[in-house]
């Protein structure tokens, strides 16, 4: 990975002017010093609710594919800490339209900004990014690659929720092909010592090339089409939306769209304490009646993103 040390900066900080492009550079080591600095800032945003940190930093916000979550919850670290933030996220309206190149594009930004969040169609596209620039890139979503920042939220929810991840049984449900969070979730997840179910239906199957990495690290996976045998040991229900943007035809997707659908009668058969996550947004595949049930845990989930977006971007502005 590129490491960009402007002249007379420390050398030693963790991340301190890296890229974030995949989940595949992160070590136990390195989650727990994420994880620790996420834990003050929650501590400093409850507290203090903005602080001076990132004073005089910019990002610039560059998003290709929609997003409510990702952008919103980058702008609000940025704002928190102080900086602020350049957001473009209609990139119809940007040089984008004119048939600028993503490097260019990149290239233009930095010369602004001291930081770039990326969210972009292809797969590979924040690593193309990366090259080109300078100052460090984030991928905020690669096509159906990696999101790397919503892996590392979602590990800080099952430990903020349940203490602790070695032990724990993941059940993945939906999407698991075209699904980029739980690519970058499963990586991530097979540095500890965990159960993986992946629940789809065939078409939208795990891909194979993370279920090999998944074997080559260890982690017991089972791979089924129906949540019945799985649920009641399930400590974490990672629900996925049906990527509908992916699919080449409207037929396949609406064979597959409400092939699982969470609602109490579902929660009925899980433990008492476990959690149900999700990315968000979600479309039919948690009914809302679930909302009110205390192990759904996706809202809290967004807001544990903010604080480990604003450890990620203090980190490689070498602020942490
Ligand atoms: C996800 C994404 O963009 O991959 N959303 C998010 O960032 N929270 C999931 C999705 O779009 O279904």
């Amino acid at each position: 990975m590129t490491t960009h040390l402007p002249l007379g900066d420390r050398r030693d900080a963790p991340f301190y002017g890296k890229d974030i492009i995949s989940v595949r550079q992160f070590g136990l080591d390195d989650l727990e010093y994420v994880f620790g600095v996420a834990r003050e800032m929650r501590e400093i945003v409850t507290r203090i609710g903005t602080i001076d940190l990132l004073k005089g930093k910019i990002l610039a916000n560059i998003f290709y594919e929609p997003s409510t979550r990702t952008s919103s919850s980058f702008t609000a670290a940025m704002e928190r800490l102080g900086g602020s933030v350049i957001p473009i996220n209609e990139v119809r309206y940007s040089s984008v339209s004119k048939g600028e190149s993503l490097p260019d594009t990149v290239r233009t930004l930095e010369r602004y900004a001291d930081v770039i969040v990326l969210r972009h169609p292809d797969v590979g596209a924040s690593a193309v990014a990366a090259k080109y620039a300078s100052k460090p890139i984030i991928n905020a979503g690669d096509g159906v690659g990696e999101h790397p920042t919503q892996a590392l939220l979602d590990l800080f929810t099952i430990i903020a929720e349940l203490d602790q991840v070695n032990g724990l049984t993941v059940t993945m449900v939906g999407d698991l092909k075209y699904g980029r969070t739980v690519h970058s979730l499963s990586r991530l997840l097979s540095l500890f010592d965990i159960r993986l179910n992946l629940v789809s239906p065939p078409i939208l199957a795990m891909p194979e090339e993370i279920l090999t990495e998944l074997a080559t690290a260890g982690t017991p996976v089972t791979v089924a089409d129906t949540l019945d045998g799985v649920i009641a040991t399930t400590d974490v229900l990672y629900v996925t939306r049906v990527q509908k943007e992916r699919f080449d035809q409207e037929s396949a997707y609406e064979s597959v769209k409400d092939a699982f659908v969470i609602s109490p009668a579902t929660l009925q058969k899980a433990k008492r304490r476990m959690i149900v996550m999700h990315p968000l947004p979600r479309v039919t595949e948690i009914t809302m009646e679930v909302d009110d049930d205390p192990r759904a845990a996706y809202f809290r989930q967004m807001e544990y993103g903010m604080y480990v977006r604003m450890a990620l971007l203090a980190m490689v502005l070498g602020k942490a």
